[in-house]
């Protein structure tokens, strides 16, 4: 049914597989689009009670949005980029059911993103976070930099997002990016563990409380802010050099234009 997607609907929790495993699960335009089609199934669906994503493979949850897929575009098209990811991501954020990430590997750039707009993460041992964007010349676009301020406080989030350096599990349960930290072979079952126990509440309750918690958080000018300058960065030569330099598999010559 996707050709990006795995889908299994199992005791009234549908688990979602990110599948691009070659390309550590990287996130193209087709997945954004079925990623948002994927959601509107879980909305609609009263048999879904919570869903999972996850990725496929040992190796990643998603490595990122596809670095490839930014060659030629301006700032424009930048722009375009991040609201449909971050409109898609907001979906996932106000499900009225739990939508959990169980990250079993590198969930960086758009896959950080990704997790954090889930309700909660779970990680195996082996799962690292991070927002190399600084790395191509580029900042977070699917609210990266909003969703790890409001996660995991500011200044571990300036850390991250500044050195681009990655989060090992074990920091990432200090930090409480991720609620439990389990062996790979466990961390679905933990998962589904979790999502089951909310199955037996109220829905409408949880739907409520899922509403009230959002409403807690997020700060729509950060969001917009983000958008923007994210779109800026497709006009400089830095990202032109940054991205380059990885599908190259070099390192990037920065200088500030
Ligand atoms: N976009 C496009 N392709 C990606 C990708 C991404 N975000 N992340 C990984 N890939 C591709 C690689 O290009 C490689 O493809 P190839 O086999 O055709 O050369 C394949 O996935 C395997 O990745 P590779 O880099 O060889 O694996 P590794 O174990 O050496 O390194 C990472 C793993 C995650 C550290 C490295 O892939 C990486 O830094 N990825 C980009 C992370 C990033 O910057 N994300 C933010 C994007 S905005």
């Amino acid at each position: 049914m996707y050709q990006t997607l795995l889908t299994a609907l199992a005791e009234n929790i549908f688990t979602i597989t990110i599948n691009r495993p070659e390309k550590l699960n990287a996130l193209n335009q087709t997945m954004i689009r079925e990623l948002g089609e994927v959601v509107e199934e879980i909305y609609q669906n009263p048999v879904i009670r919570g869903a999972i994503i996850t990725g496929a493979g040992h190796k990643a949850f998603v490595a990122g949005a596809d670095i490839a897929g930014f060659s030629g575009l301006g700032k424009a098209e930048g722009s375009r980029l991040a609201k449909e990811g971050l409109n898609v991501f907001f979906k996932i954020e106000n499900s009225p059911k739990p939508i959990v990430a169980a990250v079993n590997g590198f969930a960086l750039g758009g896959g950080c993103e990704l997790a954090m707009a889930c309700h909660f993460r779970l990680c195996s041992d082996t799962a690292q976070f991070g927002q190399p964007e600084v790395n191509l010349g580029l900042i977070p676009g699917y609210g990266g930099t909003q969703r790890l301020t409001q996660l995991i406080g500011k200044g571990r989030a300036m850390e991250a997002l500044l050195t681009g350096n990655l989060i090992h599990a074990g920091l990432a349960l200090q930090y409480g990016l991720v609620n439990y930290v389990t062996t790979p072979a466990d961390l679905l079952e933990k998962t589904k563990g979790i999502l089951q126990q909310i199955a037996g509440k109220a829905p409408l309750a949880i739907a409520k409380c899922i509403a009230a918690v959002n409403a807690a958080t997020g700060n729509p000018e950060g969001f917009a802010m983000e958008t923007a300058f994210f779109g800026e960065c497709f006009g400089t030569g830095d990202m032109k050099e940054g991205t380059a330099a990885f599908l190259e598999k070099r390192k990037p010559v920065f200088k500030g234009i």
